[in-house]
Protein backbone atom coordinates (compact mmCIF):
# COMPACT_ATOMS: atom_id res chain seq x y z
CA UNK A 1 0.00 0.00 0.00
CA UNK A 2 1.46 3.39 -1.20
CA UNK A 3 0.20 6.44 0.97
CA UNK A 4 1.32 9.88 1.01
CA UNK A 5 3.20 11.40 3.56
CA UNK A 6 3.90 14.49 4.48
CA UNK A 7 7.59 15.33 4.79
CA UNK A 8 8.42 18.66 5.15
CA UNK A 9 5.88 22.15 5.74
CA UNK A 10 6.60 25.70 5.16
CA UNK A 11 4.80 28.96 5.62
CA UNK A 12 4.94 32.97 5.07
CA UNK A 13 3.32 35.60 6.72
CA UNK A 14 3.78 39.19 5.10
CA UNK A 15 5.60 41.76 7.70
CA UNK A 16 3.13 44.10 7.81
CA UNK A 17 1.15 43.72 11.17
CA UNK A 18 -1.74 45.34 11.50
CA UNK A 19 -3.78 45.15 15.33
CA UNK A 20 -7.01 45.84 16.72
CA UNK A 21 -5.78 48.71 17.86
CA UNK A 22 -5.19 49.91 14.51
CA UNK A 23 -8.34 49.18 13.40
CA UNK A 24 -9.95 50.85 15.84
CA UNK A 25 -8.23 54.23 14.29
CA UNK A 26 -10.19 53.78 11.18
CA UNK A 27 -13.79 51.89 12.34
CA UNK A 28 -16.04 51.62 14.68
CA UNK A 29 -14.72 48.85 16.19
CA UNK A 30 -12.87 47.50 19.45
CA UNK A 31 -9.98 45.43 20.36
CA UNK A 32 -12.23 44.02 23.25
CA UNK A 33 -15.31 43.27 20.79
CA UNK A 34 -12.75 41.15 18.01
CA UNK A 35 -11.14 39.55 21.03
CA UNK A 36 -14.34 38.42 22.47
CA UNK A 37 -16.23 37.15 19.24
CA UNK A 38 -13.61 35.98 17.57
CA UNK A 39 -10.06 35.54 19.69
CA UNK A 40 -8.18 37.95 16.95
CA UNK A 41 -5.43 40.20 17.92
CA UNK A 42 -4.12 41.41 14.94
CA UNK A 43 -3.53 40.10 11.29
CA UNK A 44 -0.94 40.03 8.74
CA UNK A 45 -1.47 42.18 5.74
CA UNK A 46 0.35 41.73 2.31
CA UNK A 47 2.55 44.69 0.72
CA UNK A 48 1.33 46.40 -2.56
CA UNK A 49 3.36 44.66 -4.71
CA UNK A 50 3.31 41.29 -2.94
CA UNK A 51 0.74 38.91 -4.23
CA UNK A 52 -0.56 35.03 -3.90
CA UNK A 53 2.18 33.35 -5.83
CA UNK A 54 5.31 35.32 -4.00
CA UNK A 55 4.12 34.33 -0.61
CA UNK A 56 2.96 30.47 -1.72
CA UNK A 57 6.56 30.39 -3.30
CA UNK A 58 8.14 31.58 -0.14
CA UNK A 59 5.80 28.47 2.08
CA UNK A 60 6.64 26.02 -0.62
CA UNK A 61 10.71 26.86 -0.49
CA UNK A 62 10.23 26.06 3.31
CA UNK A 63 8.71 23.20 3.08
CA UNK A 64 11.14 21.58 0.50
CA UNK A 65 14.08 22.33 2.85
CA UNK A 66 12.37 20.80 5.42
CA UNK A 67 11.45 17.90 3.04
CA UNK A 68 15.11 17.64 2.10
CA UNK A 69 13.55 17.73 -1.57
CA UNK A 70 14.77 19.48 -4.88
CA UNK A 71 12.49 21.60 -6.73
CA UNK A 72 12.99 19.39 -9.39
CA UNK A 73 12.17 16.35 -8.22
CA UNK A 74 8.51 17.72 -7.60
CA UNK A 75 5.79 16.08 -10.39
CA UNK A 76 2.51 17.77 -9.32
CA UNK A 77 1.64 21.50 -7.67
CA UNK A 78 -1.52 21.91 -6.46
CA UNK A 79 -2.32 25.32 -5.03
CA UNK A 80 -5.73 26.59 -2.80
CA UNK A 81 -6.30 30.15 -3.12
CA UNK A 82 -9.73 32.12 -3.59
CA UNK A 83 -7.31 35.26 -4.40
CA UNK A 84 -5.09 33.93 -7.41
CA UNK A 85 -2.55 36.65 -8.70
CA UNK A 86 -4.31 37.05 -12.41
CA UNK A 87 -7.72 35.23 -13.63
CA UNK A 88 -5.33 33.13 -15.58
CA UNK A 89 -2.35 31.14 -15.50
CA UNK A 90 -3.11 29.74 -12.40
CA UNK A 91 -1.09 30.53 -9.04
CA UNK A 92 0.30 27.15 -9.45
CA UNK A 93 1.92 27.79 -12.53
CA UNK A 94 3.81 30.78 -11.80
CA UNK A 95 4.67 29.30 -8.49
CA UNK A 96 5.94 26.77 -10.98
CA UNK A 97 7.65 28.63 -12.58
CA UNK A 98 9.40 30.45 -10.41
CA UNK A 99 10.40 27.37 -8.56
CA UNK A 100 12.76 26.14 -11.54
CA UNK A 101 10.07 23.01 -12.65
CA UNK A 102 9.07 22.11 -15.80
CA UNK A 103 6.35 19.57 -17.35
CA UNK A 104 4.74 18.87 -13.60
CA UNK A 105 0.70 18.93 -13.51
CA UNK A 106 0.03 22.19 -12.00
CA UNK A 107 -3.61 23.99 -10.90
CA UNK A 108 -5.40 26.01 -8.24
CA UNK A 109 -8.36 24.42 -6.15
CA UNK A 110 -10.78 27.02 -5.72
CA UNK A 111 -12.79 26.10 -3.03
CA UNK A 112 -12.34 29.05 -0.47
CA UNK A 113 -11.09 28.26 3.16
CA UNK A 114 -11.51 24.70 2.53
CA UNK A 115 -9.35 25.19 -0.31
CA UNK A 116 -6.40 23.63 1.04
CA UNK A 117 -8.25 20.66 2.52
CA UNK A 118 -9.73 20.12 -0.79
CA UNK A 119 -6.22 20.76 -2.72
CA UNK A 120 -4.47 17.90 -0.47
CA UNK A 121 -7.42 15.54 -1.27
CA UNK A 122 -6.53 16.03 -4.89
CA UNK A 123 -3.14 15.40 -4.38
CA UNK A 124 -3.34 12.56 -2.01
CA UNK A 125 -5.51 10.80 -4.81
CA UNK A 126 -3.04 11.58 -7.07
CA UNK A 127 -0.16 9.81 -5.03
CA UNK A 128 -1.68 6.86 -4.06
CA UNK A 129 -2.60 5.84 -7.62
CA UNK A 130 1.02 6.59 -9.06
CA UNK A 131 0.32 9.68 -10.77
CA UNK A 132 2.53 11.78 -8.74
CA UNK A 133 5.54 10.83 -6.13
CA UNK A 134 6.34 14.05 -5.10
CA UNK A 135 3.61 16.90 -4.72
CA UNK A 136 3.45 20.47 -3.71
CA UNK A 137 0.32 21.55 -1.67
CA UNK A 138 0.12 25.26 -1.06
CA UNK A 139 -2.72 27.16 0.47
CA UNK A 140 -2.10 30.85 -0.18
CA UNK A 141 -4.40 33.85 0.08
CA UNK A 142 -4.36 38.23 -0.10
CA UNK A 143 -7.83 38.12 1.45
CA UNK A 144 -7.10 41.89 2.47
CA UNK A 145 -7.56 42.56 -1.41
CA UNK A 146 -11.24 41.19 -1.17
CA UNK A 147 -11.93 42.83 2.06
CA UNK A 148 -14.06 45.84 2.62
CA UNK A 149 -12.18 48.08 5.05
CA UNK A 150 -14.80 50.20 5.82
CA UNK A 151 -16.98 47.64 6.47
CA UNK A 152 -16.50 46.45 10.56
CA UNK A 153 -18.55 43.17 9.77
CA UNK A 154 -16.02 42.02 7.41
CA UNK A 155 -13.19 43.79 8.21
CA UNK A 156 -11.49 42.82 11.16
CA UNK A 157 -11.85 39.07 10.48
CA UNK A 158 -9.34 38.40 7.34
CA UNK A 159 -5.59 38.19 6.87
CA UNK A 160 -2.98 37.23 3.73
CA UNK A 161 -0.31 34.50 4.69
CA UNK A 162 0.97 30.76 3.29
CA UNK A 163 1.01 27.37 4.05
CA UNK A 164 2.65 24.59 2.09
CA UNK A 165 2.97 20.76 2.84
CA UNK A 166 5.40 18.44 0.50
CA UNK A 167 3.89 14.68 0.13
CA UNK A 168 5.86 11.90 -1.30
CA UNK A 169 5.02 8.98 -1.91
CA UNK A 170 5.69 6.05 0.87
CA UNK A 171 5.25 2.62 2.54
CA UNK A 172 4.85 4.28 5.79
CA UNK A 173 1.72 6.36 6.67
CA UNK A 174 0.61 9.39 5.66
CA UNK A 175 -2.84 10.28 4.95
CA UNK A 176 -4.99 7.95 5.99
CA UNK A 177 -8.32 9.68 4.59
CA UNK A 178 -9.58 12.75 2.84
CA UNK A 179 -12.80 14.03 3.00
CA UNK A 180 -14.40 17.00 0.82
CA UNK A 181 -18.12 17.99 0.23
CA UNK A 182 -20.05 21.11 -0.72
CA UNK A 183 -23.65 22.58 -0.98
CA UNK A 184 -23.94 25.08 -3.30
CA UNK A 185 -27.72 25.67 -1.70
CA UNK A 186 -25.35 28.47 1.04
CA UNK A 187 -23.68 30.10 -1.96
CA UNK A 188 -25.14 33.66 -1.41
CA UNK A 189 -24.16 33.46 2.54
CA UNK A 190 -20.72 34.22 2.02
CA UNK A 191 -19.49 35.48 -1.18
CA UNK A 192 -17.55 38.02 -3.25
CA UNK A 193 -21.23 39.08 -5.97
CA UNK A 194 -20.24 38.96 -9.89
CA UNK A 195 -18.64 42.98 -10.55
CA UNK A 196 -18.22 43.82 -7.05
CA UNK A 197 -14.76 43.52 -5.21
CA UNK A 198 -15.34 42.71 -2.04
CA UNK A 199 -16.36 39.65 0.45
CA UNK A 200 -19.89 39.74 1.90
CA UNK A 201 -21.34 37.26 4.64
CA UNK A 202 -24.02 36.40 6.60
CA UNK A 203 -21.87 36.01 9.96
CA UNK A 204 -23.98 34.78 11.98
CA UNK A 205 -25.39 32.03 9.75
CA UNK A 206 -22.11 31.01 8.33
CA UNK A 207 -21.38 30.74 12.22
CA UNK A 208 -24.08 28.32 13.26
CA UNK A 209 -23.77 26.36 10.12
CA UNK A 210 -19.88 25.93 10.46
CA UNK A 211 -20.55 24.22 14.27
CA UNK A 212 -22.73 22.13 13.39
CA UNK A 213 -20.82 20.81 9.94
CA UNK A 214 -17.68 20.37 11.59
CA UNK A 215 -18.97 18.19 13.85
CA UNK A 216 -20.11 15.71 11.56
CA UNK A 217 -17.12 15.78 9.25
CA UNK A 218 -15.26 14.98 12.39
CA UNK A 219 -17.25 11.96 13.12
CA UNK A 220 -17.06 10.80 9.55
CA UNK A 221 -13.25 10.81 9.37
CA UNK A 222 -13.18 9.15 12.68
CA UNK A 223 -15.50 6.46 11.86
CA UNK A 224 -14.23 5.83 8.29
CA UNK A 225 -10.74 5.15 10.02
CA UNK A 226 -12.28 3.45 12.84
CA UNK A 227 -10.75 5.93 15.07
CA UNK A 228 -11.55 7.33 18.58
CA UNK A 229 -11.71 10.69 19.88
CA UNK A 230 -8.68 9.86 22.53
CA UNK A 231 -6.42 8.77 19.70
CA UNK A 232 -5.96 12.12 18.22
CA UNK A 233 -3.31 13.80 19.28
CA UNK A 234 -3.73 16.98 17.40
CA UNK A 235 -7.20 19.24 16.01
CA UNK A 236 -5.28 21.55 13.21
CA UNK A 237 -8.38 23.33 12.37
CA UNK A 238 -9.43 26.31 9.63
CA UNK A 239 -8.83 29.09 11.66
CA UNK A 240 -11.87 31.36 11.11
CA UNK A 241 -13.21 32.09 14.83
CA UNK A 242 -11.85 31.15 18.23
CA UNK A 243 -15.93 30.18 19.54
CA UNK A 244 -15.65 27.79 16.26
CA UNK A 245 -12.47 26.25 16.73
CA UNK A 246 -13.61 25.73 20.23
CA UNK A 247 -16.72 24.11 19.38
CA UNK A 248 -14.95 21.92 17.68
CA UNK A 249 -12.51 20.77 19.90
CA UNK A 250 -15.51 20.24 22.51
CA UNK A 251 -17.16 18.04 20.46
CA UNK A 252 -13.94 15.67 19.85
CA UNK A 253 -13.45 15.85 23.87
CA UNK A 254 -10.05 17.71 23.07
CA UNK A 255 -8.46 20.09 25.33
CA UNK A 256 -7.57 23.25 24.00
CA UNK A 257 -3.81 22.41 24.56
CA UNK A 258 -3.91 19.66 21.51
CA UNK A 259 -5.51 22.42 19.55
CA UNK A 260 -3.62 24.39 17.09
CA UNK A 261 -4.52 28.16 17.62
CA UNK A 262 -3.34 30.44 15.34
CA UNK A 263 -6.23 32.66 14.50
CA UNK A 264 -5.04 35.01 17.58
CA UNK A 265 -1.99 36.80 15.15
CA UNK A 266 -3.04 35.54 11.75
CA UNK A 267 -6.73 36.00 11.75
CA UNK A 268 -8.98 34.14 8.62
CA UNK A 269 -6.44 33.26 6.15
CA UNK A 270 -8.95 31.07 4.08
CA UNK A 271 -6.68 28.10 2.39
CA UNK A 272 -3.62 29.22 4.19
CA UNK A 273 -4.94 28.72 7.84
CA UNK A 274 -4.29 25.09 7.87
CA UNK A 275 -1.02 24.53 6.55
CA UNK A 276 0.11 28.00 8.26
CA UNK A 277 -0.92 26.42 11.94
CA UNK A 278 0.35 23.27 10.88
CA UNK A 279 4.01 24.70 10.08
CA UNK A 280 4.24 26.72 12.91
CA UNK A 281 3.22 23.96 15.74
CA UNK A 282 5.78 21.48 13.43
CA UNK A 283 8.55 23.97 13.65
CA UNK A 284 8.22 24.76 17.42
CA UNK A 285 8.24 21.05 18.39
CA UNK A 286 4.26 20.93 19.65
CA UNK A 287 3.30 18.21 16.85
CA UNK A 288 5.70 15.27 16.75
CA UNK A 289 6.87 12.45 13.94
CA UNK A 290 4.29 9.10 14.18
CA UNK A 291 1.39 11.72 15.71
CA UNK A 292 -2.52 11.88 14.73
CA UNK A 293 -4.16 14.70 13.45
CA UNK A 294 -7.45 16.04 12.31
CA UNK A 295 -7.31 19.01 9.75
CA UNK A 296 -10.81 19.91 9.62
CA UNK A 297 -11.99 23.30 7.36
CA UNK A 298 -15.54 25.05 6.70
CA UNK A 299 -16.01 27.71 4.46
CA UNK A 300 -18.20 29.41 1.39
CA UNK A 301 -19.70 27.47 -1.26
CA UNK A 302 -19.99 26.05 1.23
CA UNK A 303 -17.45 23.80 1.45
CA UNK A 304 -16.23 21.62 4.33
CA UNK A 305 -13.48 19.01 4.54
CA UNK A 306 -10.74 17.46 6.64
CA UNK A 307 -7.61 15.20 6.64
CA UNK A 308 -6.45 12.14 8.89
CA UNK A 309 -2.84 12.15 9.11
CA UNK A 310 -0.09 9.98 10.55
CA UNK A 311 2.35 12.80 10.70
O1 LIG B 1 -13.91 30.95 7.13
C1 LIG B 1 -15.22 30.55 7.14
C2 LIG B 1 -16.11 31.68 7.00
N1 LIG B 1 -16.25 32.58 8.07
C3 LIG B 1 -16.63 32.24 9.32
O2 LIG B 1 -16.64 31.12 9.72
C4 LIG B 1 -17.11 33.35 10.19
C5 LIG B 1 -18.37 32.96 10.89
N2 LIG B 1 -18.97 34.01 11.66
C6 LIG B 1 -18.40 34.62 12.74
O3 LIG B 1 -17.26 34.34 13.06
C7 LIG B 1 -19.25 35.57 13.56
O4 LIG B 1 -20.58 35.49 13.15
C8 LIG B 1 -18.77 37.03 13.46
C9 LIG B 1 -17.45 37.19 14.21
C10 LIG B 1 -18.61 37.46 12.03
C11 LIG B 1 -19.77 37.98 14.15
O5 LIG B 1 -19.99 37.58 15.48
P1 LIG B 1 -21.47 37.46 16.06
O6 LIG B 1 -21.35 37.08 17.46
O7 LIG B 1 -22.22 36.55 15.13
O8 LIG B 1 -21.95 38.96 15.97
P2 LIG B 1 -23.17 39.58 15.14
O9 LIG B 1 -22.88 39.55 13.68
O10 LIG B 1 -24.44 38.98 15.64
O11 LIG B 1 -23.10 41.10 15.63
C12 LIG B 1 -23.33 41.46 16.99
C13 LIG B 1 -23.23 42.98 17.12
C14 LIG B 1 -24.06 43.72 16.06
O12 LIG B 1 -24.61 44.86 16.70
P3 LIG B 1 -26.14 44.87 17.20
O13 LIG B 1 -26.95 44.60 15.96
O14 LIG B 1 -26.24 43.76 18.21
O15 LIG B 1 -26.29 46.23 17.77
C15 LIG B 1 -23.02 44.16 15.05
O16 LIG B 1 -23.41 45.35 14.39
O17 LIG B 1 -21.88 43.39 16.91
C16 LIG B 1 -21.82 44.42 15.93
N3 LIG B 1 -20.57 44.32 15.21
C17 LIG B 1 -19.44 44.92 15.63
N4 LIG B 1 -19.17 45.70 16.68
C18 LIG B 1 -17.91 46.14 16.83
C19 LIG B 1 -20.29 43.62 14.08
N5 LIG B 1 -19.00 43.74 13.76
C20 LIG B 1 -18.44 44.54 14.69
C21 LIG B 1 -17.14 45.03 14.91
N6 LIG B 1 -16.92 45.81 15.99
N7 LIG B 1 -16.11 44.74 14.09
Amino acid sequence: MIYARIAGTGSYLPEKVVSNKDLEATMDTSDEWIRERTGIRQRHVAAENEFASDMGLQAARQALEMANTDASDIDLIVVGTTTPDKVFPSTACTIQRRLGVHNSPAFDVQAVCSGFVYALDVANRMVITGGATKALVIGTETLSRITDWDDRSTAVLFGDGAGAVVLEASEKPGILSTHTHADGEFEDLLEVPLGEQYIRMNGNAVFRKAVATLGSIARETLATNGVEKADLDWLVPHQANLRIISAAARKLDLPMEQVVVTVDKHANTSAASIPLALDIAVRDGRIQRGQLLLLEAFGGGFTWGSALVRF
